[in-house]
């Protein structure tokens, strides 16, 4: 009888091991994301954007550096490709319902329509919000997509882009490691 409890008790606490290894691996690889932006060619943008799973969206938060005082359109880009010079691989909006841009407190709104971030006159932005339309899993998941920071505002009205002009910097959305 002794020996049937141990045996039990060992099984139990194996299996409770292996759940809480799985619990563990899940929460963090859904909950929170990352990006370091890198500048485009003829800029000195940089920073790092986090992701992170609430309720009722997702918390974005950041700094970025090297930015010229004022706002500056802030968006996430169909592709995570940030393998050219200007910036222009990564793409498009992200926009997987396929309708028109606007700003990120319109119902109607390209996923990806951040809206702006504005520099300090240190050229230093520093933002923290909660975004109800990006997510870290689904059809409007942003991991492996890109981030991109423009020179101009965006407007939240000109199509398809908020006509914010070039791309300062690019960078591609992973997986967090916390
Ligand atoms: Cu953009
Ligand atoms: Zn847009």
């Amino acid at each position: 009888m002794k020996i049937l409890s141990t045996a039990i008790l060992s099984i139990i606490f194996l299996i409770s091991c292996v759940n809480m290894d799985t619990v563990d691996t899940s929460a963090t690889s859904l909950n929170n994301a990352v990006v370091r932006l890198h500048a485009t060619e003829g800029n000195s943008v940089s920073g790092v954007v986090w992701f992170s799973k609430v309720v009722g969206g997702v918390k974005v938060r950041g700094t970025i550096e090297g930015l010229p005082p004022g706002d500056h359109g802030f968006h996430i880009h169909q592709f995570g490709d940030c393998s050219s010079t200007d910036g222009k691989s990564a793409g498009g909006h992200f926009n997987p319902e396929g309708v028109d841009h606007g700003a990120p407190t319109d119902e109607m709104r390209h996923v990806g329509d951040l809206g702006n971030i504005r520099a300090n006159f240190d050229s230093v932005a520093v933002f923290e919000f909660v975004d109800v339309a990006i997510t870290l899993a689904g059809g409007n998941s942003i991991l492996s997509r890109a981030v991109i920071i423009h020179a101009g505002s965006d407007d939240l009205i000109s199509q398809p882009t908020g006509a914010a002009g070039s791309r300062l910097a690019c960078g591609v959305i992973g997986i967090a490691n916390k």
